[in-house]
């Protein structure tokens, strides 16, 4: 039995939830999408928009996951994931369950959003106790506490 299904999800539009319980460690599902180079990533500015759907594969290439095939492209951005991106051979990435999961719990992983790429631009929605309200990968996020922080000087 597949272990994800496509839901109305409680963050944004569409989602990811558990079909079923997943152990932590399991691969959930295949990133999908078609090879770029770093080049052509960098020289067509529609890329630019597909920042969410693009995966560093290694310093030459990227994987462009914004296909309809690739079912892995729904799943949104937590504060608090459960799920986590590993690339095998830096080649094929999996959404791999960082602990376990519940049935029916939404499927979520931190988008990796350096602090520089217009945080302001992405407000988080993903309603978890440790949200920061913006989506900004882990390592970051302590400088937009810095920010909060200065506001109440
Ligand atoms: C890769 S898509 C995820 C699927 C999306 N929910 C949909 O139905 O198309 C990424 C987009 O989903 C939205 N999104 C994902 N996680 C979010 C979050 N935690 N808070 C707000 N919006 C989010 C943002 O608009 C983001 O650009
Ligand atoms: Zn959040």
């Amino acid at each position: 039995m597949k272990a994800y299904k496509i839901i109305k999800s409680n963050i944004h539009r569409e989602g990811l939830c558990a079909a079923r319980k997943i152990k932590k460690g399991e691969k959930i599902i295949e990133y999908k999408g078609k090879k770029i180079t770093q080049k052509q990533a960098d020289e067509n500015n529609k890329y630019g928009y597909k920042i969410t759907y693009l995966f560093e594969l290694n310093k030459k290439y990227l994987l462009d996951g914004d296909y309809k095939f690739n079912t892995a492209r729904l799943i949104n951005h937590s504060c608090n994931p459960n799920c986590e991106v590993l690339d095998e051979y830096k080649s094929v990435i999996w959404i791999t369950a960082m602990r376990d999961i519940k049935k029916d719990e939404e499927l979520s992983y931190d988008y990796g959003f350096s602090f520089d790429c217009d945080y302001k631009d992405h407000i988080c929605k993903c309603k978890s106790k440790n949200c920061v309200g913006f989506i900004v990968r882990e390592g970051s996020r302590w400088r937009l506490k810095k920010i909060k922080d200065k506001k109440f000087i």
